[in-house]
């Protein structure tokens, strides 16, 4: 049965702001971006999500005809349409998911870090907005580069005073739903029954499969094992080069992007759901964010569940990833503390 909840908070400027949240089981989504690439086939899977009970679409450009186009599909889910900033408040207003793909993407040549610059501003801005409005709603960043915009949104939360690290998660689900189709595909598995932990960051060197773990139980040659890898963390450039300047994973990145919202809205509505998602975590020593597997519930992350037993060969993935991800981090914790 849907019920609202008054939360009443101080915010850190000693303003004390009232909001209200659905907690519902059926809850909002807003989405964040929704005019994009990823925004609009994510945005058709969550419009028929038998979940999802409202889906607010917000971008600076182009949204009411995207609403228009996914009002007229007969799910559930009732569509509203959001542009520019002041119409983000209503976006946001209730929401108990917040998926946020605003952002320029990649082009062939360009790193992950290299849209800093555009995006760092971007996620600021929206999780501004987000900490002020709808202080409880769990976060879901795809904005690149995750491994700085997430801790940019912590840092913008704890300004607000609102901060709870099991609320704001990078999606890396891409990385997950890629390891398990070239995984199934290698080896001949059912690709359905296929589970590959991804841990570390979303770039590079800092994507880290867990081929040791994959269920069920696989054997690789070490040759296989350094392909894979290489594979899995160069992925996303896979996608960008073939792409030739149209953009980057759109379609793969809306099909993870839905399966790690219903993920949430499982937690939120009691079902136990694990998945691999960068959130703040102590599971690696100097790093303040990481991916692992995580035990979502009502409250956003009940569980950091670790990594468990790394073969010598993940172990040294993961020293490989340390100096890069405390370099991601720091430059988004900088940008907001300057
Ligand atoms: P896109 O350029 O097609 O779409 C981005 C959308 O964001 C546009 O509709 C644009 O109008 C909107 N936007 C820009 N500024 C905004 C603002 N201030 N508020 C609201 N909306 C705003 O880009 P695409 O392909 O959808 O990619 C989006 C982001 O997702 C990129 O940063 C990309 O690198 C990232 N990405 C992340 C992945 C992951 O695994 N986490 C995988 C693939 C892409």
């Amino acid at each position: 049965m849907a019920f609202a909840s008054k939360t009443v908070f101080k915010a850190a400027s000693g303003i004390t702001r009232v909001s209200s949240r659905n907690t519902s089981s059926a809850p909002k989504v807003a989405l964040l971006g929704a005019s994009g690439g990823i925004g609009q086939p994510l945005g058709l899977l969550l419009k028929t999500n038998p979940n999802v009970a409202s889906l607010a679409l917000y971008d600076i450009a182009n949204t009411p005809g995207v609403a228009a186009d996914l009002s007229h599909i007969d799910s559930k889910a009732k569509v509203t349409s959001h542009t520019g900033p002041n119409e983000l408040h209503a976006a946001l207003e209730g929401a108990d998911v917040i998926v946020i793909p605003a952002g320029v993407p990649r082009k062939p040549g360009m790193t992950r870090d290299d849209l800093f610059n555009v995006n760092a501003g971007i996620v600021r801005d929206l999780a501004e907005a987000a900490a002020k409005i709808v202080p409880k709603a769990f976060v879901a960043i795809i904005t690149n580069p995750v491994n700085s915009t997430v801790p940019i949104a912590a840092e913008v939360y704890k300004n607000n005073g609102v901060f709870d690290p099991a609320r704001i998660f990078g999606v890396t689900t891409l990385d997950v739903v890629r390891s398990q189709a070239f995984v199934a595909e290698l080896k001949g598995l059912d690709v359905n029954k296929t589970v590959v932990p991804v841990i570390g960051g979303h770039s590079g060197v800092t994507i880290i499969p867990l081929l040791s773990q994959v269920q069920p139980s696989a054997q690789f040659s070490k040759a296989e094992i350094e392909a894979l890898t290489a594979r899995i963390q160069d992925a996303g450039t896979e996608v960008v080069k073939a792409k030739a300047g149209a953009g980057s994973a759109t379609l793969s990145m809306a099909f993870a992007g839905a399966r790690f919202v219903q993920a949430l809205i499982d937690g939120l509505q009691g079902r136990k759901n694990v998945q691999c998602s960068y959130v703040q975590s102590d599971v690696v020593k100097g790093v303040e964010y990481f991916s692992t597997p995580l035990e979502l519930g009502p409250n956003g992350v009940e569980k950091i569940l670790g990594y468990g037993k790394l073969s010598a060969y993940e172990e040294s993935l993961v020293q490989a990833a340390v100096p890069e991800l405390q370099k991601n981090i720091a430059k988004g914790v900088k940008f907001i503390k300057g």
